[in-house]
């Protein structure tokens, strides 16, 4: 019996880095998995190659698709137990250098796509008896980084959007688990980009360096920890998982 056996998880930018590993390590213990994302190449690929997984195209930013997306998961899998908020990118630039359009970009993908998720997921998961939403938060809204206002805004509100939607499912006795995770650095293709971009000596990549570049797979199982009945006492709460980038 894997740790998930017999639950459905859908799961946003699943295309790519922490999603894909998500998509993997959930399969790997016995969950069905629907990845989505707006790369419909990479995420044909990558659903191809995990057990039991089925890929979607989907905008987190369209309200009206994401009912389309939770539909058609109940129809291919039957239920849904595991929402994982994933779906990310960044704009580099400071206040006083990154566009309204940026900022914008970014809030809506990261806070309102999460926001649209918790919306659409919850109805279902209530009848079916419950379930555990993990939204993706960053050490970005936590921190202070000069680089990344809107991604720190973005990330920040999903901390408090993550809060208050547990407090209303166990005020309801709804039986869903609501929770954030906060990475520091992990080897992904954003990260890479990140220093691509910023270069090098970037104070925000040079802080993460220090403590060391986390995998995927550290995501990835605490998402799985979250997600099964090992995780049914976390509600509410944003975990980071930066090797001590935060501590102090
Ligand atoms: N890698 C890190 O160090 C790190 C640290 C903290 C938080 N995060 C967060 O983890 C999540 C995954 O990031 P990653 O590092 O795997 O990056 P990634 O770029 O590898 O993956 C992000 C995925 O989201 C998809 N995406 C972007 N916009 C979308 C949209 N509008 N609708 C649907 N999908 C969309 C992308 O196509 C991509 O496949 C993001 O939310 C990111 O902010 C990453």
């Amino acid at each position: 019996m894997g740790r998930v056996s017999g639950k459905v998880a859908l799961i946003t930018g699943g295309a790519s880095g922490l999603g894909a590993e998500d998509a993997r390590v959930l399969a790997r213990e016995g969950a069905s998995v629907v990845i989505t994302d707006i790369q419909d190449d990479l995420g044909a690929q990558v659903a191809a190659k995990i057990p039991n997984c089925k890929y979607f195209s989907h905008d987190v930013r369209d309200e009206r698709r994401w009912s389309e997306i939770v539909a058609d998961t109940i129809k291919t899998f039957g239920r849904l137990d595991i929402l994982v908020n994933n779906a990310g990118l960044v704009r580099f630039g400071t206040i006083e250098d990154l566009s309204y359009a940026d900022y914008k970009l970014q809030v809506e993908v990261m806070l309102n796509g999460t926001f649209l998720g918790c919306k659409a997921a919850i109805p279902y998961m209530t009848k079916s008896g419950g379930g555990a939403i993990i939204n993706m938060s960053s050490i970005g809204g936590i921190k202070g980084i000069s680089s990344i206002p809107a991604y720190a805004g973005a990330k920040g509100g999903i901390i408090a959007l993550t809060r208050s939607v547990a407090v209303h499912c166990q005020e309801k006795g709804y039986k869903i688990r609501v929770n954030a995770i906060a990475p520091g650095g992990i080897e992904t293709p954003m990260t890479a980009q990140a220093v691509a971009q910023l270069g090098p000596d970037d104070v925000g990549l040079a802080q993460s360096r220090d403590h060391g570049m986390g995998k995927p797979e550290d995501v990835a199982n605490l998402v799985l920890f979250l997600a099964s009945e090992e995780g049914r006492f976390i509600t509410g709460t944003t975990i980071t998982i930066d090797n001590g980038e935060t501590m102090k």
